[in-house]
């Protein structure tokens, strides 16, 4: 009979009208009544859609975590969630993400599920389901769908994203035809999977792997590898463990699994939206985060893996290489070893023993690729909330920098200015794009690491300082100052910056500040005036009503926390 203790026993385990109809309908499928009575029954959260095509082989991971389940006795249920497609959705992914949460939340809370597999792959399709399966927090284990394998062109290995910061020089400079590009377009996404750069996607796995969510090691693993799947099962047999040990997500995120994931953030050299999207977990689980925490905790760690944006390689390298286990063995010095990962181990057990196949990929703590990794914490008059900068992505000679503003009061003025031969702009000035954060855009774009101009671009101009409200793709670099807050929508100063206004960078000193008089800054915001709602209706209107600033997490006010697995009333 039923254990009673199962969640799910609710719906299936009682033998009156509302048992007979939540068995009865299920059986359609063609379920003998022993094959789910009594068992956990586990949901298989997926966001495979062919319109993320960096998930598109969820699908048939689904079946292979449901043959585990079923190996260690439970009752898998596969459903599907909004999933978010990085490269294709408009205006931005991030102004879904916060959607896909609420499907994921209440669509675990709404059914009878025991325990949840969340099946993840591109950017925001990881955080998303955390964020939702905090809210509800039941027994949780994450299968990362892995990243693609190493780009190729023309024998040469070329990473996903990072290469796409790229084109506009190798269009304008290069000399690069419609043809090489399109030869390129394959070459650069050769198997299923996602980015195989540290863009978010492989940052987001590498967060999951060490906030403790995944087995230990699924985090660099190509999609297409057999031993992908192998974890994938492995996971499906785990979670039915798990839930009779009543190990819910809320037990492994505990204040050090967030610390040892920013830990790890630094040392991989992983995407600035590592820090959005660790904030909004956080908010849901009720760990007291700060954006302080990202510079105090993570600026000091070596960054240990040589990967694009920051390093050479591509993940197909870092796993050969050993991996994140490898990673994390290196950091045992730093990172808090007993924290209790979903194998019911602890974090350090798991990764004693490791060996490093290649330190050229996975650098020794003793002999790091580079001594200081991390993001770095701007405070100032032109970011009260935080901002942000990736000093391993930038370039060391920009790190302190004063130069006259050429603003930008939105995208589209961006756009149809920047390469105007006639712009007052050279390489010590500072380019400051207003209009991205979240509300103001709204969703809070990966714009902020616009490109050049094309004059400076041709005069060998690498690098500019840009500031903005937005964010950046993982897989980009620069000297770019990111996530300003308040932001300029709503009247943070950056809105009141001016063309020819001088601005002082220095990371080192954590400060960005606009050099005007104090005067002059409070007659600009008294005579500021609120830009136009930019919408009137349905999601996009909530969102901006309730959305918040960067330095929180960007997460909805009322989505922060948790409600809970309990369901009180039936539906008849
Ligand atoms: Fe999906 Fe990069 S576009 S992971
Ligand atoms: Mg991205």
């Amino acid at each position: 009979m039923a254990d009673k203790k199962l969640r799910s026993y609710d719906w299936f385990g009682k033998s009156d009208k509302m048992g007979f109809v939540h068995r009865s309908w299920l059986r359609n499928q063609g379920y003998p009544d022993d094959y789910f009575r009594g068992k956990p029954v586990i949901g298989i959260c997926n966001t495979w859609s062919e319109l993320t095509p960096c998930n598109g082989h969820l699908r048939d991971f689904a079946e292979i975590v449901k043959r585990g389940v079923v190996e260690a006795g439970g009752f898998p249920l596969e459903f599907p969630v909004t999933s978010l497609g990085e490269t294709i959705m408009r205006p931005t992914t991030m102004l879904f993400r916060n959607l896909a949460s609420m499907d994921v939340e209440e669509s675990i809370r709404a059914n009878p599920l025991d325990g949840v597999v969340l099946l993840t792959g591109c950017d925001k399709t990881t955080p998303s389901t955390v964020m939702g399966a905090c809210s509800v927090d039941l027994p949780t284990i994450v299968v990362p769908g892995g990243p693609m394998l190493n780009g190729r062109f023309r024998g040469e290995c070329v990473g996903s994203g990072s290469f796409n910061w790229a084109i506009k020089e190798k269009q304008k400079v290069g000399n690069y035809s419609e043809a090489d590009i399109l030869e390129m377009e394959i070459g650069v996404a050769r198997s299923q999977g996602h980015c195989m750069t540290m863009g978010t996607a492989s940052t987001m796995a590498c967060m999951v792997e060490a906030l403790g969510l995944t087995l230990p090691g699924a985090a660099a693993i190509p999609a297409v590898d057999a031993r992908k799947k192998v974890m994938a099962q492995l996971s499906g047999r785990r979670i039915v463990e798990m839930v009779k040990e009543d190990l819910a997500i809320s037990k492994i995120l505990t204040r050090e699994a967030f610390e040892n994931a920013i830990v790890v953030n630094a040392a991989v050299g992983g995407s600035t939206n590592f820090i959005i999207h660790l904030l909004a977990i956080a908010g849901r689980i009720g760990i007291d985060l700060s954006l302080e925490d990202f510079d105090r905790i993570g600026s000091k760690i070596p960054l240990l893996v040589n990967l694009k944006p920051s390093g050479k390689y591509l993940m197909e390298d870092f796993y050969y290489a050993g991996g994140l286990p490898v990673v994390l063995k290196e950091l045992k010095d730093y990172l808090h070893n007993d924290a209790i990962t979903v194998n019911g181990s602890k974090l350090g057990d798991n990764n004693a023993n490791n060996i490093c196949y290649n330190q050229d990929v996975i650098a020794s703590i003793d002999q790091p690729f580079k001594k200081e990794a991390g993001i770095a914490v701007l405070k100032g008059n032109l970011c009260e909330g935080g901002a942000i900068i990736k000093p391993s992505a930038a370039s060391p000679e920009l790190m302190k920098h004063r130069g006259k503003a050429v603003v930008f009061e939105s995208m589209e003025d961006y756009h149809q200015r920047i390469d105007d031969p006639d712009l007052e702009i050279d390489e010590n000035s500072v380019i400051v794009l207003k209009g991205v954060g979240p509300k103001g855009y709204p969703g809070m774009p990966e714009v902020g690491n616009v490109d050049l101009p094309e004059k400076l671009l041709r005069k060998g101009v690498q690098d500019m300082v840009r500031i903005s409200d937005g964010r950046m793709s993982g897989t980009a670099a620069g000297t770019v100052v990111l996530h300003v807050a308040p932001e300029s929508a709503i009247g943070g100063t950056l809105a009141l910056v001016k063309d020819g206004d001088f601005i002082e960078l220095d990371v080192k000193g954590r400060t960005l500040h606009l050099d005007i008089s104090e005067e002059e800054l409070t007659k600009r915001k008294t005579a500021w005036t609120a830009p136009e709602p930019l919408a009137t209706r349905g999601y996009v209107k909530f969102y901006i009503d309730h959305v918040q600033q960067a330095n929180l997490g960007a997460d909805l006010d009322i989505l922060r926390g948790g409600s809970g697995s309990e369901v009180t009333r039936d539906l008849h």
